[in-house]
């Protein structure tokens, strides 16, 4: 069963690629705007493989009678090769095309570049992990595979703020796409925090509770306040 699931994300996210080349290839636009199109649908696809490899652990980390716990754990590694695999197009449309490629990034301003850097970075990131979850290289390691994993974590916040700060579907923070994002990682942190409660629980730590209610209240108030409170538009940098 957990084979037939891999198959079915690989095969999932190759037949995506072939419909997004497909459906931007015949659309009626212009040279240019096709790369644009084709290097924003890339790059939201691997916005969302990349959130449900990293939805995975806390959803069932935090709602222990879900069914499907082994083979959704499983899948991590099939869902994390397919968010790089739609990493990679993106990069490869954004900057050899988008950008001009190297000669383009002299003309960009340095707040952009670092804003490229990060997502350079992530993708670095996510090119390791998966080398680390290949099953030799996995024997090799040992245990620290597991540390290592952790290490999409932290391309999963690099890739947040690339996507807010420099993303085309961001310009307007108001509109459906950044506030289903905005939804996306306040549930993910929403999960986190229950599994940090638990960790509290079993250490047996003093006010677990109250700590989480803190934790939550901070939460919310991030949430309500880059949701709901139209303090700003948008954070994008020129
Ligand atoms: C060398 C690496 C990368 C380069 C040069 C790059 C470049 C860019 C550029 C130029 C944009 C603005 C495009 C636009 O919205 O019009 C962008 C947006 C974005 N990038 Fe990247 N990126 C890189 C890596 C990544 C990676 C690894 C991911 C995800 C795993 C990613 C996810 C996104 C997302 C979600 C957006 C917002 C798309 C939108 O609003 O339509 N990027 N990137």
């Amino acid at each position: 069963m957990k084979r037939v699931i891999d198959v079915l994300i690989y095969v999932g996210g190759i037949l995506l690629v072939a419909a997004i080349f497909g459906y931007v290839q015949n659309a009626d636009l212009i040279a240019q705007l096709k790369i644009i199109k084709l290097t924003e649908w890339f790059a939201l696809m691997a916005l969302l493989f990349l959130y449900l490899t990293l939805l995975i652990s806390p959803l069932y980390e935090s709602t222990l009678q879900l069914p499907g716990r082994e083979i959704f754990l499983h899948s991590r590694k099939a869902l994390g090769i397919t968010a790089l695999m739609f990493a990679c197009l993106h990069a490869y449309y954004a900057f050899f095309y988008s950008l001009q490629g190297f000669s383009g990034l002299s003309y960009l301003p340095v707040n952009y570049r670092a804003v490229l850097g990060l997502g350079f970075a992530s993708l670095i990131i996510l090119f390791l992990v998966a080398i680390v979850s290949l099953g030799p290289v996995k024997r090799y390691i040992g245990n620290n595979w597991k540390v290592l994993q952790k290490f999409t974590y932290i391309a999963g916040v690099f890739i947040l703020i690339h996507s807010a700060l420099i993303g085309s579907h961001f310009v307007n923070l108001n509109r459906a796409i950044p506030q289903l994002y905005f939804f996306a990682v306040f549930l993910l942190l929403f999960l986190e925090t229950i599994r940090i409660r638990e960790w509290l629980l079993t250490r047996r730590v003093k006010f677990s509770y109250i700590i989480w209610l803190l934790l939550l209240a901070v939460l919310l108030s991030a949430y309500y306040y880059l949701a709901f409170s139209h303090a700003h538009e948008s954070f994008h940098v020129h």
